[in-house]
């Protein structure tokens, strides 16, 4: 279905996230016949070009960050509802001639793909040139801050242009396919909703494993860490979703309350429940500490850690988080681990067998729950786990396997107007009241994190995170 008329404007058009993420997810888009052939895009940038010099870079963008579905002449048709201007994000120059190309009555789209430190400056533009009305949109992405104070200056400084239900704070793992499908799951079934609790759920694991690491990102990725770049977004809005109370509807203030509600039950948590971690290779150039400018930089390429939601539904049963670079594979799941059954009817030597529901965000999207059966056979009552599984590809057919990009949907919502899937404003603040304390302990310590081989499953001590409690993380692989 179409979306209605829109005019996107993109500043930092000519940047690594307008030409690896949003230009391609527009393209999607319009493949997919949801931009109306009105509808116009405006890449915006520093660099003096034309219109023409600006296709021919997104052209090439397209090119090198679409693997299949570019026939030529689409990217043509595509590229004619493309025009650049350059504008001086801090002076004059250029404002006017973007206001020129602005229509008037149809929804307008503003993505701040800039530095943070521009936000401002682009904000007071806008209005001082006429370019925002009511009806328009603006789109923001992470880093949303590095701390508390940071981030509230920063919606400050929005809000004083902007009303929050026209700022966009885009988390790109909310719309991912999976992790919407995790809603689906909770709130579309009876069947799991009764058991989505501390009485039967003995702890959930979310992890976020990746395998590459940080070469080309070390400036940015030295100093923030994986619990700046991961933790207080991604892997906080996972937990969110896991954890939250059923919200009366699926609309944005429904679901935003209740995922804020989680954050501010979150417990701190002491050192002794957290584990940083940075990885060391024994080939040149390959360990973190080559890979970034501070040869004695401190920051964690990996972190673990156990965390209890302190409301009546989980009391008593923590989540454990880890995520980390350069792991022995590129996995991300949300695993609910059931308790073991009240009592066993066939005799404790059989082991211990449990329901695991487990929600793949990638790759192969998917979930298995598993389910203990007997083992074939004729050797008696012998008990095996086995995985209903449910891989989408497989279930919904060769469509489902070409899961949309996370940006694709997230775009098309801010032309909708469905703020469903954004981060509002006192969340990424809670979000950031909870982490702040948590580095300012690592700050104050100096501890080196500990060390972890590539290709690994992250540092012992993570592994013990969960081991001194009789538990253990599931595979990585
Ligand atoms: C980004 C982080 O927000 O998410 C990166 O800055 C990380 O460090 C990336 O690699 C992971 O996203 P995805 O979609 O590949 O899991």
């Amino acid at each position: 279905i179409p979306v209605e008329d829109f005019d996107l404007v993109i500043f930092g058009g000519t940047g690594d996230l307008a030409r690896r993420k949003i230009l391609p997810a527009l393209f999607r888009r319009f493949q997919a016949g949801q931009m109306t052939p009105e509808s116009r895009i405006v890449g915006a940038a520093r660099s003096e070009m034309d219109s023409a010099g600006y296709r021919k870079d997104v052209r090439a963008a397209l090119e090198e960050f679409l693997d299949k579905d570019r026939p030529k002449a689409e990217i043509d048709d595509f590229l004619e509802r493309i025009d650049y201007v350059a504008v001086d994000a801090t002076g004059d120059g250029g404002w006017d001639e973007l206001s020129k190309l602005l229509r008037k009555g149809v929804t307008r789209a503003f993505y701040f793909s800039v530095a943070p430190s521009l936000f401002g400056a682009l904000a007071e533009r806008l209005h001082q040139h006429g370019c925002a009305g009511p009806k328009c949109r603006i789109v923001v992405e992470k880093p949303f801050g590095r701390d508390l104070h940071s981030a509230r200056e920063l919606n400050k400084t929005l809000r004083d242009h902007f009303s929050e239900n026209q700022i966009y704070r885009i988390d790109h793992y909310l719309g991912k396919e999976t992790v919407q499908n995790l809603m689906a799951v909770r709130f579309g079934n009876v069947l799991f909703e009764p058991l989505w609790n501390a009485h039967y759920v003995d702890h959930v694991q979310i992890t976020v494993a990746e395998s590459v690491g940080v070469d080309g990102r070390g400036a940015y990725y030295d100093k923030s860490g994986a619990m700046r770049d991961m933790v207080q977004n991604h892997l906080m809005q996972l937990l969110c979703l896991t954890a939250m109370e059923p919200p009366a509807r699926f609309s944005p203030d429904a679901v935003r309350d209740e995922k804020l509600k989680v954050i501010r039950a979150l417990e701190a948590v002491p050192p002794a429940d957290i584990v940083r971690g940075q990885y060391v290779s024994k080939s040149k150039g390959e360990s973190y500490l080559d890979q970034v400018e501070d040869p004695g930089s401190r920051t964690e390429s990996f972190v673990a850690m156990k965390l209890q939601v302190s409301n009546w539904r989980w009391a008593g049963t923590p989540f454990y988080l880890r995520t980390g670079k350069r792991l022995k594979a590129r996995h991300t799941e949300i695993a609910v681990i059931f308790k073991d059954a009240p009592h066993s009817i066939f005799g404790q030597s059989l082991g211990r067998h449990r329901n695991v529901l487990a929600i793949r965000l990638q790759p192969n999207e998917g979930m298995d729950l598993f389910v203990t059966i007997k083992e074939p056979g004729p050797g008696g009552m012998r008990l095996v786990d086995v995985p209903l599984d449910m891989t989408f590809a497989d279930a919904l057919g060769p469509d489902a396997a070409d899961v949309p990009d996370a940006y694709e949907r997230l775009i098309m919502d801010v032309i909708r107007g469905d703020q469903t899937l954004f981060m509002r404003g006192d969340e990424v603040e809670a979000a950031w009241a909870w982490t702040d304390p948590i580095i300012e302990g690592w700050e104050d310590t100096g501890d080196r994190p500990k060390t972890y081989e590539v290709d690994s499953t992250g540092p012992e001590e993570a592994a013990m995170l969960l081991h001194r409690e009789g538990r253990r993380w599931r595979e990585i692989a």
